[in-house]
């Protein structure tokens, strides 16, 4: 077992292994550093021994020699830490890429169990322990691997006895190094758990610091962050003292065989048996092997926080979630005309028991439903199990007559146009935000969408027009602005199949009959599900259901549910009166 796990490779190889061009070349710079810096101890040892000898010019000869190896390790070196450092720049842009890009392929379901502060933090902070690793601690690593042997080989071939000696105590090291490692490593992970959550917790306070300052919890959230701040802050200072113990336990090596050195060492020049010149270049050569020797400490304490990232980072890469299709460079063909879609036995429950389904449904090319019901009544699952954005645990949805399936989703998304219940725009311009829908639409189309949802007398009012930003998820907007941004965003689309949760609910009723007036001309070739509140917006439609828990208690013509007992005939009665007491009589 332990044996097979040797012979595993380990965790920063399979990051590497793309780049071993740059690998090798690195690697050939690190051994040419190393090479010739291993040779500078060995030509000013021969340079003593020639003056010992007063041989005044091989002496110069060696000083020679040895201004050339310290010119050749300096050029090795600069070359190294330029390709191995830059190496690791591009595992560090590439796993970024790739974690992104994965979040981006994830169902809705995969966010709703994930935290989106952890999310950030392997982002950032793992990504970027596995960059330390990947370079700084590989390269150290290798420095010492190839510097190593060499150093040993001449020392060595000097004085085997000696060298013997004299690293015998770098092998107490190693086993210190050992321990403090596996310790350090365990540390580590649980820093990094401490470090997602505060993000996790930071993020989400920041983003809710309205509600946050609204009901006073400032000094809750506060107390709550110190605690995990303290933790993480404990855990670091452990770890430093952990780490604190490697460079002692170096030095103290260092010194010992510093020691062996000087007593044995100057035993045998006493005895004749070594040159003045050889006790020199092992002085050399244990200076040359302390830092690269120490070093691996600090590369062994990188390689520990890189590992624990890279679990962190896999736990979320290895996600048991089918990822999306993948996203064409060029957008799927458009089937012309409305859609048609038809659901067979759709279920989608949570673990409440709540949800949708089942639930059939038949949605002829360019038909108009609305969906009604009670809060929590299923509507919102509804919608997003017909957007493909909620893959349904049973039945199966058609669209145009072929079943909707996995790799269709494109295909479906491309003639869809979607307008969630909380709209939700980026901190870019109102231009862009609305150019989201269709990328490349000309200003007069921006403008034409702008119109039908009644945005134009806003757009003018703005001092930066159209380039005004919106600010994150559009707070420099009001909810019904933003709404109607979100609609004017799905429209410029051009959509086959039109998707509107509760589109207009913060938008008040004279505006919003204005923008369903306006609306007839854009919804000719649009199949429309819209699920509302309102009954007069329902009425717009052929076709009325009414959910309840999911399942569907009513369905009919707007006039026919009117007529019948029931959830629609009831708020009907209600929103009726409402209107005629504020004055505006309900045409039916
Ligand atoms: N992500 C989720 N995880 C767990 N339960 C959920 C989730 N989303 C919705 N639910 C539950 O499923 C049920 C249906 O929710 P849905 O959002 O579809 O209601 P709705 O009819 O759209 O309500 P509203 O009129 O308030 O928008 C609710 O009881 C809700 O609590
Ligand atoms: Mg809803």
């Amino acid at each position: 077992m332990a044996a097979e796990r040797a012979l595993q490779a380990p965790w920063w190889w399979k990051l590497v292994r793309p780049h071993h061009r740059t690998l090798v070349l690195g690697l050939s710079a690190t051994v040419l550093c190393s090479l010739a810096a291993a040779w500078v101890p060995y030509w000013s040892g021969r340079a003593v021994h020639a003056l010992e000898l007063r041989d005044w010019h091989r002496s110069r000869v060696d000083l020679a020699w040895m201004l050339a190896v310290t010119l050749v390790a300096g050029i090795g070196r600069y070359l190294m830490r330029n390709i191995l450092i830059g190496l690791s720049r591009e595992v560090e842009r590439l796993q970024r890429e790739q974690i992104f890009d994965f979040l981006l392929a994830m169902p809705q379901a995969f966010f709703e169990r994930n935290l989106i502060g952890d999310l950030m933090s392997r982002i950032g902070d793992d990504v970027n322990t596995v960059r330390m690793a990947t370079g700084p601690g590989l390269m150290s690593l290798l420095q010492t691997a190839s510097l190593l042997p060499m150093t040993l080989a001449l020392m060595v071939h000097a004085s085997p006895r000696l060298a013997l000696a004299v690293l015998l105590p770098f092998s107490l090291l190693a086993v210190g190094f050992y321990f403090v490692g596996r310790a350090s490593h365990r540390l580590q992970q649980r820093i990094q758990v401490v470090t997602s959550r505060l993000n996790t917790y930071s993020h989400e306070t920041i983003s809710g610091e309205r509600v946050v300052q609204a009901f006073g919890l400032e000094q809750l959230r506060v107390d709550a962050f110190a605690e995990l701040s303290r933790q993480q802050a404990r855990m670091n200072i452990n770890q430093t003292v952990l780490f604190g113990m490697y460079l002692p336990l170096s030095s103290l090596t260092a010194g010992l065989s510093a020691l062996v050195l000087v007593t044995y060492g100057g035993s045998l020049v006493l005895r004749h048996v070594l040159t003045l010149g050889d006790l020199t270049a092992f002085t050399g050569y244990l200076a040359a092997l302390a830092w690269p020797i120490m070093s691996l400490g600090w590369s062994a304490n990188l390689f520990q926080r890189g590992k624990a990232g890279q679990e962190r980072i896999d736990v979320v890469l290895g996600s048991a979630q089918a990822p999306l299709p993948a996203a064409e460079t060029a957008p799927p063909e458009r089937t012309p005309g409305p859609a048609g879609l038809t659901g067979r036995g759709l279920v989608h429950r949570f673990e409440s028991g709540r949800g949708l389904g089942p639930l059939d449904l038949d949605l002829e090319p360019g038909a108009r439903l609305a969906v009604v019901g009670g809060i929590g009544s299923g509507k919102t699952v509804l919608l997003q199990t017909l957007a493909g954005l909620r893959q349904p645990q049973q039945g199966a949805l058609a669209l145009d007559g072929a079943p909707l399936d996995w790799d269709r989703l494109r295909e479906h998304w491309a003639g869809l146009g979607w307008v969630a219940q909380e709209a939700f725009l980026f901190s870019v311009s109102l231009r862009e935000n609305l150019a989201m829908g269709r990328p490349g639409a000309s200003k007069e189309e921006l403008w034409e969408v702008a119109r039908v949802v009644c945005l134009d007398d806003l757009v003018h009012r703005l001092p930066m027009g159209l380039d005004t930003v919106v600010g994150e998820r559009g707070v420099a907007l009001s909810g019904g602005e933003r709404q109607r941004t979100a609609l004017a965003r799905a429209l410029l689309r051009r959509p086959r199949l039109l998707l509107l949760d509760d589109a207009l609910s913060a938008v008040d009723a004279e505006t919003e009959s204005r923008i369903l007036e306006n609306l007839r001309g854009f919804l000719r070739d649009v199949t429309l599900v819209l699920a509302t509140h309102r009954v007069f917006v329902a009425e717009l439609c052929d076709r009325v259901l009414v959910l309840e828990d999911g399942r569907v208690v009513q369905s009919g013509t707007p006039q026919e549910l009117a007529e019948a007992p029931g959830h629609f005939a009831r708020i009907r009665r209600l929103q009726s009166l409402e209107r005629e007491i504020l004055g505006e009589p309900f045409q039916a």
